[in-house]
Order: C-alpha cells, then sequence, then structure tokens
C-alpha cells in the first residue's frame, strides 16, 4: 500500500469519559500527517450502515457525532457474524478507507482483532471504565469513573455518620472488579465485594460489625454490580436480618452516572497520548495492534503495544 491518506475512527461499545478526546487526537494528529479523516456513528452497526462524515478540524467528538460515544450494545456483531465483517470491509473498501482506529473496550476490541484477522489495518484505543483490557494498565475512563465514585462514597459517608447506618455503594463492573476494589480502598471502605471473589453475607455483616465495635459511626460497603451478592441482593439480606445483625443498612447503586460527563485531567492527557500513538503505528503500518499505556509509555513511545486483547483477570 503507498502511504496512507484516508482513514476513519469509531467508538463502540460502553462509553467512557476521554473517548472524544482520544477522537480529537486522533483528528488532530492525523490531519497534521496530511491524512483525511473520517468517522463512523453509532459504533459497528454505523461502520456497516455507512453512517459516517468527515472529520475536520471544526467538527469532532460530540460536535460532529460522527464517532460520538455510542450507546450501540451490539459491539461483538461484526466479530460474530461472518457477513457483518464482509459488509464492514466492502464499506470501508468503498470509501477507500485506508485504516481504522476502534476506540473501545473488550467487545470493540474483539471486533477490530476480527477485522484485523480478515486482513484489514486496524489500530485500536483502548478504553472502558472496566480497565479489564490485556495489556493496558489503565484505559480511558477509568480514572474518571473513580473520581465519580469517589465523590458519592465521601457524600454517602457523611449522610452515614449522621445516622450511624452502614450504606452499600454499587459501582459499575458486570465481570471485572477493578472499579470496586479502587473506590473501595481509595475510599476507606470496609468492606469491598468483586465478581471474582464469592462472598458469603453474613462475612460481610461480621466486618460492618467490628467496625461499629472499633467506634466507627459509619461502615462503608463497595460492591460491583456483578458480584454475586449485588446490592439488591445485600439489601435483600441487611433487610430480613437486620433485628439479629444491629444495624441499618441503605444502598446506592451509581450505575451509567460513572460513565458519562466531563472526563478529568488524566482522561484527558491518556486519550491524547494515546489517540496519537494510534496514528503513528499507522504513520509506521503497524496493523493489529491495540495501543494503550503500559507504566508510565504508551505504544507509540516504544514497542510495547500488544496483539488484540482478551480479557484481563485481575484476581
Ligand atoms: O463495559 C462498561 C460497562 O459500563 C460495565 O461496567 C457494565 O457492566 C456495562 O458496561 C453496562 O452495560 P450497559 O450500558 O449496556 O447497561
Amino acid at each position: 500500500m503507498a502511504n496512507v491518506k484516508r482513514i476513519a475512527v469509531l467508538t463502540s461499545g460502553g462509553d467512557a469519559a476521554g473517548m472524544n478526546a482520544a477522537i480529537r487526537a486522533v483528528v488532530r494528529t492525523g490531519l497534521h500527517k496530511g491524512w483525511e479523516i473520517f468517522g463512523f456513528r453509532n459504533g459497528y452497526a454505523g461502520l456497516a450502515g455507512m453512517k459516517w462524515c468527515r472529520l475536520t478540524p471544526a467538527a469532532w467528538g460530540t460536535s460532529s457525532s460522527s464517532a460520538e460515544r455510542c450507546s450501540e450494545r451490539r459491539a461483538t456483531w461484526i466479530s460474530k457474524i461472518e457477513p457483518g465483517r464482509r459488509i464492514a470491509l466492502d464499506v470501508l473498501e468503498h470509501h477507500q478507507i485506508e485504516a481504522l482506529v476502534v476506540i473501545g473496550g473488550n467487545g470493540s476490541q474483539t471486533g477490530a482483532n476480527a477485522l484485523s484477522l480478515m486482513g484489514y489495518p486496524v489500530v485500536g484505543i483502548s478504553s472502558t471504565i472496566d480497565n479489564d483490557l490485556y495489556g493496558a494498565d489503565i484505559t480511558i475512563g477509568v480514572d474518571t469513573a473513580l473520581d465519580v465514585a469517589l465523590e458519592a462514597i465521601d457524600r454517602l459517608k457523611t449522610t452515614a455518620s449522621s445516622h450511624h447506618r452502614a450504606f452499600i455503594v454499587e459501582v459499575m463492573g458486570r465481570d471485572c472488579g477493578y472499579l470496586a476494589l479502587m473506590s473501595g480502598i481509595a475510599g476507606g471502605a470496609e468492606v469491598t465485594v468483586i465478581p471474582e471473589v464469592p462472598v458469603d453475607p453474613e462475612d460481610i455483616a461480621v466486618q460492618i460489625r467490628a467496625a461499629y465495635a472499633r467506634g466507627k459511626a459509619h461502615a462503608i460497603i463497595v460492591v460491583a454490580e456483578g458480584a454475586n451478592y449485588n446490592a439488591a441482593k445485600l439489601m435483600e439480606f441487611f433487610d430480613k436480618h437486620q433485628e439479629r445483625l444491629g444495624f441499618e443498612v441503605r444502598a446506592t447503586t451509581l450505575g451509567h452516572v460513572q460513565r458519562g460527563g466531563s472526563p478529568g485531567a488524566f482522561d484527558r492527557l491518556l486519550a491524547s497520548r494515546l489517540g496519537a500513538a494510534a496514528t503513528d503505528a499507522i504513520d509506521r503500518k503497524e496493523y493489529g495492534v491495540m495501543v494503550g499505556l503500559q507504566g508510565k509509555r504508551n505504544h507509540g513511545d516504544t514497542t510495547c503495544g500488544c496483539r488484540f486483547p482478551t480479557r484481563k483477570n485481575w484476581t
């Protein structure tokens, strides 16, 4: 292939704060290299449906909505269905797109890998609040999601103290307990419950009673949504046994509040670095990789990129 002239970018799967900064970086660095940049709306479905537009210095990210945060949950559609992949490749060829940048998490990178295995030039950018991508120490969106969880924990502590209550705070993470674990540690939780480690609610009750016995005015239990006892199940248990256990519990589910909103400085900078690293990888014709932060380096600085990843196990 001659030197690259036209590339496209898309985001897919769950949104994460900082994705738009990654799009911006791809556009800015791509334009700087003299390329034309296009964006597909609505992730892979938009790619197959030819929902695209040109990204210019004046229009990217949310303003262009070309590849904006996408609620599309069919990110694995392309990776699982051969005709879907073929359609995607036809569209890319039809528009003479020479390389594709895919910003997203597990499902998105699985789709990217599938296209790459069919011989198409793809570079992934690691972005998910779950932080469960192999090869990336921290993905775009995690830091902001943690800040949201911590703000909630801090606020709930005040209320919990004034009523001598225990509070369950449910954070996102269907399969991965990273967000719960880190917000539990940073927020000083008495107990943290993650999907990777099944718990017995009686053991949680012991920890909470011990906290009260140490003189604490409140107790915080951080639980991941995918834990064997999530907030709803724990509430059911604590309500049923409140008299015997001797303390009162309330639950707050943060849910999607952790995903959107304004990214913090860390996520913006990480996204900017990874966006630039992605176009540098394309420049070097280094395809079939996902760029991500490893230690303080990213793939653009070194050769520490990874092949398209599988889910990372934090236990
Ligand atoms: O993968 C990101 C994530 O926010 C997970 O933490 C969560 O389990 C899932 O997406 C929720 O998906 P949806 O937005 O489809 O409810």
